[in-house]
C-alpha cells in the first residue's frame, strides 16, 4: 500500500493548522485525495445504532463540521462518520488563531468555538451527500449567544432526526460559555424532558439514537449524577470523550499553554479511563463510543476492551494521514484473531471480565 502522506506532511505542517485543514477539505471535495483500499474483514464488521458497518472506526466530530466531505471519508477507510458540531444559526467561532499543532506530542489544541454554517446549510449538504448505507451522526451544539440553549438542541434534533442514525448532545465543549451548562443535572433533565416532548409531538416520530458526549474533566460525583439523569431518560449511547482542558506534565509542545481543549495522544489515558469507568458504572449495558488519542490498532483495541462498541478518531489523521485508518484496521483484525475473538463485538469490555 503506497502512502503519500509522509511526503505531504512537511508541506501541510508548514501551513497554519486551520489553513491546512481547509486545504484538506477542499482536496477531498475535489476528489483529488487518493482513496484507501477497501479492506473488508468479517472480524471488523459490527452493528451499532441498528446498522451494520464494515468496521468500527469512525471519524470524530469537528473534522467535517459543515457536512462537506463526510461521504468521501468512507473511502478513506472509515466505517462511520459524525458531522458537526452544528448550531441552529451560522456562527463564526472564536478569533483566529484557534487551532494549534503540538507535533512533539502528536496533539492538537483547539478553541474553535463551534464555527459552522448553521443547520440549514449543513442539513442541505447532509441530505445531498448521504446514501442509505452510510452510518452518519450529527453533533449538536447551542449557539453561543442563545437565550435558551435547550431550545437550540430541540430545534436541531427536530431538523436532523429524519437524516441521521444518531444525534450527539455535546454537553462538554470547553470553548463556549454555555458549552457545559448541561453538565448540571437540573438543566440536563430539562433538556431531556423537552426532547422527549418534541419526539412525542411528532406525528410520525423518527427518533434516531441519542448519544451524550462528555469530557474527562469531570468529577466522580458530577459523573454519577449525570449518568443517573441520562440512564433515567434512556439515552442510547455515550461518546467518551471530548477534549481535555488539562495539560498532563509530559506534554512538551511550545504551544501547550494555549487555551482550549487538547486532543491526540496525551488524551488517550484519560479518555480511556473515563470510558472504562462509565462501562463499569452502567454494567456494560449502554453502547459506548470510545474516542480520544486513538493513533494505532493497539489504542483502538484497548478502547474496545475497556468497553467501547466502536471508536472514533480525528487528531491522528493530522499526524499520520488517512492510511493510518487502513493500517489500524489490518492490525486490529490480527489482534482480535490472536486473542481468539471472532469479531469486535466479542471483545467489547473484555478487560472487565
Ligand atoms: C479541531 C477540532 C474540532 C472539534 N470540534 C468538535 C465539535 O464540534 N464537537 C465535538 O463534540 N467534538 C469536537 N472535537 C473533539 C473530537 O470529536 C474528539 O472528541 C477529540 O478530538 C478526541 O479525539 P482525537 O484525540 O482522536 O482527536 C473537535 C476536535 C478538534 C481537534
Amino acid at each position: 500500500m503506497f502512502d503519500y502522506f509522509p511526503a505531504l506532511r512537511p508541506i501541510l505542517h508548514r501551513l497554519d493548522p486551520e489553513e491546512a485543514h481547509l486545504w484538506t477539505l477542499r482536496a477531498l471535495e475535489l476528489g483529488i485525495v487518493p482513496t484507501q483500499p477497501l479492506m473488508l474483514d468479517a472480524a471488523l464488521r459490527t452493528t451499532i445504532f441498528g446498522k451494520s458497518i464494515d468496521n468500527p472506526i469512525g471519524l470524530a466530530a469537528g473534522f467535517d463540521k459543515n457536512a462537506r466531505v463526510f461521504h468521501k471519508m468512507y473511502r478513506q477507510g472509515f466505517g462511520f462518520t459524525e458531522i458537526g458540531g452544528v448550531t441552529p444559526r451560522p456562527q463564526a467561532g472564536n478569533p483566529r488563531p484557534r487551532l494549534f499543532r503540538l507535533a512533539e506530542d502528536e496533539a492538537v489544541i483547539n478553541r474553535m468555538g463551534f464555527n459552522n454554517d448553521g443547520m440549514e446549510a449543513v442539513r442541505g449538504r447532509l441530505v445531498a451527500h448521504r446514501t442509505a448505507d452510510m452510518l452518519v451522526g450529527v453533533n449538536l451544539a447551542a449557539n453561543i449567544d442563545s437565550e435558551d440553549p435547550a431550545d437550540d438542541f430541540v430545534t436541531l434534533a427536530r431538523r436532523f432526526s429524519p437524516h441521521a442514525d444518531f444525534l450527539t448532545l455535546d454537553i462538554s465543549c470547553p470553548n463556549t460559555a454555555n458549552g457545559k451548562m448541561f453538565l448540571s443535572p437540573g438543566p440536563l433533565q430539562d433538556l431531556l424532558d423537552r426532547l422527549s416532548a418534541m419526539y412525542g409531538d411528532l406525528s410520525a416520530p423518527k427518533r434516531p439514537a441519542l448519544a451524550a458526549k462528555i469530557a474527562p474533566d469531570i468529577e466522580e460525583e458530577e459523573l454519577d449524577k449525570i449518568l443517573e439523569v441520562l440512564t433515567g431518560f434512556g439515552i442510547d449511547a455515550m461518546i467518551l470523550s471530548n477534549t481535555t482542558i488539562d495539560r498532563p506534565e509530559d506534554v512538551r509542545g511550545a504551544q501547550k499553554d494555549e487555551r482550549g481543549g487538547m486532543s491526540g495522544r496525551p488524551l488517550f489515558n484519560r479518555s480511556t479511563a473515563l470510558l472504562s469507568k462509565v462501562y463499569a458504572k452502567t454494567g456494560g449495558k449502554l453502547p459506548l463510543v470510545g474516542v480520544g488519542g486513538v493513533s494505532s490498532a493497539a489504542d483502538a483495541y484497548l478502547k474496545i476492551r475497556a468497553g467501547a462498541s466502536v471508536v472514533q478518531l480525528y487528531t491522528a489523521l493530522v499526524f499520520q494521514g488517512p492510511a493510518m485508518v487502513t493500517r489500524l484496521k489490518l492490525d486490529l483484525a490480527d489482534m482480535l484473531r490472536r486473542d481468539g475473538f471472532q469479531n469486535v463485538a466479542e471483545a467489547i469490555g473484555a478487560d472487565h471480565r
